[in-house]
């Protein structure tokens, strides 16, 4: 359980956690996750940015075994899986000082029963000589908590930036090189984590950016050293730039609306718009997050269950709503028997999407031919809504 050195003075001393497979008891984890924590030793005092998930502490603490003092510990996040186990290093350094922002201040008490006078508080763009090597801390809000920053090691040109940037996977690889599952990882992370935030995600990485660095050290997945690729993507991710594409989360219990669903996708298809069909019933809601990074329209497709929508769409409404995409248009198509108000519960769901819905076709029973004129119609309309993004 040795330490791996990035470079003189910089080790990366954090866990691989393979077999994870949920997190936050949300979120899927296919490929597991890391949690990276850093030891920067100066030529006067020794630092340690970040823990790991508490399940993993012990871990973590083999790694640290060599190391007699830690003077500070850097406290990107409150959040568990990298503030976890602070108590535990407190403990064992009887000297070292928690730093981190003034919003995580009070959060570190709440969440962590740290004590506070072994919390010191740094502004944004302040540094803290570690002798040979410098930190300098930004804060970068919601990247995801209100409280997170992140460090920039200036004489290394490393830039420790937490959840920001992060990815879910679990590799034996400390760098990510250009391998392209990094960035799809990252992707998802982005999807699921961070979308709600876009806006303000865009001044942080305007902040981060005028930044010098050759490295990003996240707290989750391989550190980039082809940095500008991240960057640049989630540059892309953050803009007010939507794709020709229609995602279509839907379910079925016997068939009409997965009828209605296909029918659909195959009249865009034609019309030269892209699809992507999430079938709610077996999907990784990850997928589905990360097909709505930048799609332009959703296409919910529901029966109808007790008056209202699938209880699967309705939660997959609901994240919808919560992740906050760049959506631009919405339409609700299903089928119902009797009396249904699947749609109206839908549009009610959605306040957050500053979506146009373009229209609703409901089927009583299975599809007739008037049924799948009217889903050309939507598909004709979505196609041309789609030529002027
Ligand atoms: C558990 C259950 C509850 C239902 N509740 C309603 C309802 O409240 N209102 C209604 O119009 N139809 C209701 N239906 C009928 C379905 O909406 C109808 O069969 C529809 O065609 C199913 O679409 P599907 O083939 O895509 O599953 C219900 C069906 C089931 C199985
Ligand atoms: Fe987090
Ligand atoms: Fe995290």
């Amino acid at each position: 359980m040795k330490p791996r050195q990035i470079c003189d003075g910089v080790q990366w001393v954090g866990v691989v956690d393979w077999n994870r497979r949920l997190f936050d008891s949300l979120i899927p984890l296919p490929d597991g996750t890391s949690y990276n924590a850093y030891l920067v030793q100066g030529s006067e005092k020794t630092a340690l940015l970040d823990t790991v998930d508490p399940a993993a502490k012990d871990v973590l603490m083999r790694r640290l075994a060599n190391i007699d003092r830690i003077d500070y510990l850097v406290s990107h996040h409150v959040e568990q899986d990298h503030s976890g186990t602070i108590p535990v290093i407190l403990e064992k350094y009887g000297q070292s000082v928690v730093v981190c922002s003034p919003k995580a201040a009070p959060m570190l008490v709440e969440h962590l029963g740290i004590a506070s006078e072994r919390i010191k508080t740094v502004e944004d763009g302040e540094t803290l000589s570690l002798g040979s090597k410098t930190l300098r801390f930004v804060h970068t809000p919601w990247v995801h908590w209100p409280e997170t920053m992140v460090t920039h090691l200036p004489e290394d040109r490393i830039l420790f930036s937490c959840d920001f940037f992060g990815s879910h996977l679990a590799t034996s690889d400390l760098y990510a090189g250009s391998d392209p599952s990094v960035l799809e990882a990252a992707k998802r992370y982005y999807a699921e984590i961070m979308m709600p935030f876009r806006k303000v995600i865009q001044n942080n990485l305007k902040k981060v950016g005028a930044l010098e660095f050759d490295l990003i050290a996240p707290s989750h997945g391989p550190i980039y050293d082809q940095p500008k690729g991240i960057v640049a993507a989630y540059a892309d991710w953050v803009s007010d730039r939507v794709s020709n594409l229609v995602v279509l989360p839907y379910i079925s219990m016997h068939g009409s609306t997965e009828t209605m669903v296909n029918y659909l996708a195959e009249s865009l298809a034609e019309l030269g718009v892209k699809v992507q069909k999430f079938d709610l019933s077996s999907t990784d809601i990850g997928k589905l997050a990360m097909a709505l990074v930048d799609a332009a329209t959703i296409v919910i497709g529901t029966p109808t269950v007790h008056v209202g929508p699938h209880p699967n769409v309705f939660y997959a409404t609901h994240l919808a709503n919560a992740l906050r995409p760049k959506l631009r248009y919405a339409a609700i198509i299903g089928s119902y028997g009797w009396g249904t108000k699947a749609a109206e519960q839908i549009t009610g769901l959605i306040p957050n999407l500053k979506v146009e819905v373009l229209g609703t076709v409901l089927s009583k029973g299975f599809p007739t031919a008037e049924v799948f004129s009217a889903l050309d119609a939507l598909a004709d309309t979505i196609r041309d809504k789609h030529a002027s993004i």
